[in-house]
């Protein structure tokens, strides 16, 4: 009787075990991969969303960028609307400056440097103005130190913008 308790156990359980590991890889972004403070993740297929505006950095980072949103952001962008409303997402996508190879007058991205996002949640991040806020290189979230400093900057500069710099392109 125990002998057979325990082979139906043992089947159940082997029954099991791939469902429960494939629930859990389901579940997506892992708190490693989350930003500090925030908890913020690199969003899914951002690489697909609309651009808001391109934007350069001068030396010593001599970057172009490239801000992005999803639906929610870029229909509040053209609708004029501020505050963003909850469940805006922004990215910044960050590149080396690099030389055409074709063209010598032509500036290209070169390797990819950091991704940067803001997502609104007015409750959730009532305390820095309902933005939460994540930095990451190579898709893996930088120190809790810089993730000190972005809602500094952004509240010194663009408060009156509800802390968003970029504007739409024209
Ligand atoms: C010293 C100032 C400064 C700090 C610190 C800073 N930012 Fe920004 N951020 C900017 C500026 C300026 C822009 C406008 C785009 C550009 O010039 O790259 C910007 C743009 C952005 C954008 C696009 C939306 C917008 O406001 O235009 C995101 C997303 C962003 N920053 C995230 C972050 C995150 C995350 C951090 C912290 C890890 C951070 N920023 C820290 C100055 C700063």
């Amino acid at each position: 009787m125990v002998i057979v308790l325990a082979a139906i156990l043992l089947v159940v359980l082997l029954t099991c075990v791939p469902y429960l590991v494939t629930i859990a890889l389901a579940e997506g972004p892992t708190t490693a991969d989350a930003s500090p403070i925030f908890g913020v993740t690199v969003p899914e297929g951002y690489k697909q969303w609309e651009l808001i505006a391109p934007a350069e950095e001068a030396a010593p980072l001599d970057e172009l960028r490239a801000v992005v949103g999803n639906r929610t952001a870029i229909d509040a962008y053209q609708g004029g609307k501020l505050p963003f409303p909850d469940g805006t997402i922004l990215v910044k996508r960050a590149w080396k400056r690099k030389q055409s190879p074709e063209f010598s007058s032509a500036t290209i991205p070169g390797e990819p440097t950091t991704v940067q996002v803001m997502v609104k949640d007015s409750r959730k991040y009532a305390a820095t103005g309902g933005w939460g806020f994540g930095r990451f290189v190579n898709g893996k979230p930088v120190d809790e130190a810089q993730h000190r400093t972005c809602f500094a900057c952004h509240e010194a500069r663009a408060k009156s913008r509800d802390y968003v710099f970029t504007r739409l392109a024209p």
